[in-house]
């Protein structure tokens, strides 16, 4: 999947030291939130368990929504502890981990905003998720073109918009209780030559979205 050197970080400590005091910012502006909420009302179905996977003390979950319980993981306390929407939440640093703490088909979605970028071990997470999430269920991975440069993985620092949704796809088409993912795209449509005067620019949206396969899917 990657080769050893893509897994790399130009920042090589433990993570743990980065993330060890809360950020209380937004990642991503209102316009990239509000397309993932509508994406996340969209597709998510209430009175389900749901796991949102590297969190913070910000939800994006539709807010008229309600779900059987919501999960949250990260790696800072204090931001998942403020988290209004979380039911229960856990800290694991996923590149030390990749294992999770849950049983077979627990979750009916799974949930990643704005961090696919940090795992250096993105086929075992994604096995992972595949084997926690019911036959049906979802993965929807979202990322604009944000991140803490020093912390993601060589594969993701050194690829364009474009090579990133490829790289998602493949993470998600080499676990084969995937169906084939599909990708949904929301950039500017306001041409290039206004952007650089200051008109319509906002966060691209990239979303990666796949289903668990049901027995019965081939
Ligand atoms: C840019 S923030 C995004 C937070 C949240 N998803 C949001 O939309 O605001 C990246 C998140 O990835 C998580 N993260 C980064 N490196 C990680 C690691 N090695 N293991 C687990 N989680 C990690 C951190 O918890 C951090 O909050």
């Amino acid at each position: 999947m990657l080769l050893p050197e893509q897994r790399t970080k130009l920042d090589p400590t433990n993570d743990a030291l980065f993330y060890d005091y809360p950020r209380f910012v937004n990642h991503v502006d209102d316009h990239f939130i509000e397309q993932l909420t509508a994406l996340y009302r969209d597709r998510l179905t209430p009175q389900t368990r749901i796991l949102d996977l590297m969190s913070s003390w910000v939800s994006h979950l539709p807010k008229e929504m309600t779900f059987a319980h919501v999960e949250g993981h990260g790696m800072n306390g204090e931001e998942l502890a403020k988290n209004p929407r979380l039911d229960h939440y856990f800290l694991q640093n996923l590149n030390e981990n990749t294992t999770l703490p849950f049983e077979d088909e627990s979750f009916a979605a799974v949930l990643n905003c704005v961090s696919v970028q940090y795992l250096q071990y993105p086929d075992q997470v994604f096995a992972e998720v595949a084997r926690i999430l019911e036959p049906g269920g979802l993965v929807i991975i979202s990322f604009s073109n944000r991140m803490f440069y020093q912390k993601a993985i060589a594969a993701w620092r050194e690829g364009t918009e474009s090579s990133r949704v490829q790289l998602v796809q493949r993470y998600i088409r080499a676990i084969p209780a995937f169906t084939e993912p599909e990708v949904i795209r929301q950039i500017s449509p306001v041409p290039a030559v206004l952007q650089l005067l200051g008109m319509g620019i906002h966060d691209p949206f990239y979303g990666v979205i796949a289903q668990k396969r049901k027995s019965s899917q081939g």
